[in-house]
């Protein structure tokens, strides 16, 4: 077994690293306290491959392993969640089941400018009445010979806004229920397809969530993906990979605000002394660095078993549940340690207390990911 990264992993961790630093840092709390989505960032987050990573050079991406995706997301994380879910569902939902699934036409048409940067993707399965319960779509389309007319609404959508091309989720035969389920690809500007309002969240302020409205909305029998009826097994499969991407959001945040806290806490002096030197203080910053670790073997072994090919449905939703609460209870921790100070926002660990708690809601709450792990451990 060998805990090292390979040099190629390390340069492309401290070129994410670097960029984090250098282009992410200096408007993140403008970003999140206007909710403006960093356009110009994406366009240079594509230059840099960011959001292609895994596909194949042919079709644009920049043929890299799951580890070296989950090095970026935890470098972009550090600073910026907003940016990193725009990479992660581009990479690990739209551009996946682009590649995994579609067609060497759809994988020229649309695969292509989704790696290279040059076009943005959502992944679109919520509804108001199917989040966890994603075999209950209410969004339909019907079979009309040469074409699909698709109808209803899709909730949260991240990149909602901004995104050129949409992957949608909807029941084509209710009586087959989550066999009668497809996925089809759909462009920003179809007729009948209009972006609902934007989300006034939380935390992740600088992305970009929306509800989509489709009406009567012809999609071409070409633009399906895969198989009649594949589309739930579809999401999920996608879904399984997009959990290790954010549970590497997750490990970001709980490490960008560990970083932050370990440095306060040098530079802070109370009662004589730099405020790691009492006992509450350097046990809390062991705490956070030993489930930091933690977190990241967990992270890990899930791209690992992605890259080796084995199934990674239980260890990336081990890797979501456990990243995601060390995420929670870390950065709450890191606002503890900065006092005052840590209430406010110029010194960064309010923001990712306030994004760490999406990564226990999307792509599945941790009570999904319970159900997962529970029935592969005992249904095997
Ligand atoms: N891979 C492939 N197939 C899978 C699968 C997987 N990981 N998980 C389930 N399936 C298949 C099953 O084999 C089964 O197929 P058959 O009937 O042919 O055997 C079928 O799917 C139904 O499976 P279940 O009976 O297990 O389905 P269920 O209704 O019990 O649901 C669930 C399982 C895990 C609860 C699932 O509904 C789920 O994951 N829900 C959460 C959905 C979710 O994550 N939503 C997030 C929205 S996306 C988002 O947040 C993106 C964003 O913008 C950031």
């Amino acid at each position: 077994m060998d805990f090292n990264l390979s040099e190629e992993h390390i340069m492309i961790r401290d070129a994410a690293r670097e960029f984090a630093h250098n282009e992410l840092l200096p408007g993140v709390i403008e970003r999140d306290r206007e909710q403006k989505f960093p356009k110009e960032l994406i366009k240079k987050m594509g230059e840099m491959g960011f959001l292609g990573m895994m596909t194949p050079v042919e079709y644009g991406g920049g043929g890299m392993d799951t580890i070296s995706y989950i090095l970026v997301m935890e470098e972009l994380s550090k600073i910026d969640a907003s940016a990193s879910v725009i990479v992660s569902v581009n990479n690990s939902l739209v551009c996946y089941g682009l590649n995994a699934y579609g067609t060497e036409a759809q994988k020229q048409k649309y695969l292509t400018p989704l790696s290279n940067g040059e076009k943005l993707g959502a992944f679109c399965l919520s509804e108001p009445e199917a989040g966890s319960d994603a075999t209950s779509q209410r969004t339909t389309a019907m079979d009309k010979g040469d074409h699909y007319l698709l109808n209803g609404t899709k909730n949260w959508i991240t990149n909602g806004g901004n995104a050129d091309y949409y992957l949608v989720i909807a029941q084509t035969d209710k009586e087959k229920k989550h066999r009668g389920i497809n996925a089809f690809i759909v462009e920003k500007g179809w007729e009948g397809f209009e972006i609902g309002p934007k989300e006034d969240k939380l935390g992740i302020r600088g992305s970009d969530t929306h509800s989509l409205i489709f009406n009567d909305v012809k999609v071409p029998k070409e633009n399906r993906i895969g198989e009649d009826g594949l589309g739930f097994k579809f999401a999920m499969k996608t879904l399984s990979g997009g959990r290790i991407g954010i549970a590497a959001q997750a490990l970001g945040i709980a490490s960008g605000a560990y970083e932050l806290a370990l440095k306060y806490s040098k530079e802070r002096e109370t009662f004589g002394k730099p405020i790691y030197q009492h006992q509450a203080i350097g046990f809390k910053l062991a705490d956070m660095h030993t489930e930091i670790e933690a977190a990241r073997y967990l992270v890990m072994k899930a791209a690992w078993d992605k890259d080796q090919g084995k199934s990674y449905d239980t260890s990336s939703a081990m890797a979501k549940l456990y990243a995601s609460k060390v995420a929670m209870d870390t950065t709450v921790e890191a606002v503890q340690i900065h006092g005052g100070n840590g209430y406010v926002k110029e010194y960064h660990v309010e923001r990712l207390m306030r994004d760490a708690k999406i990564t226990q809601i999307y792509e599945g709450t941790s009570e999904i990911q319970k159900i997962v792990i529970s029935r592969a451990i005992t249904e095997g």
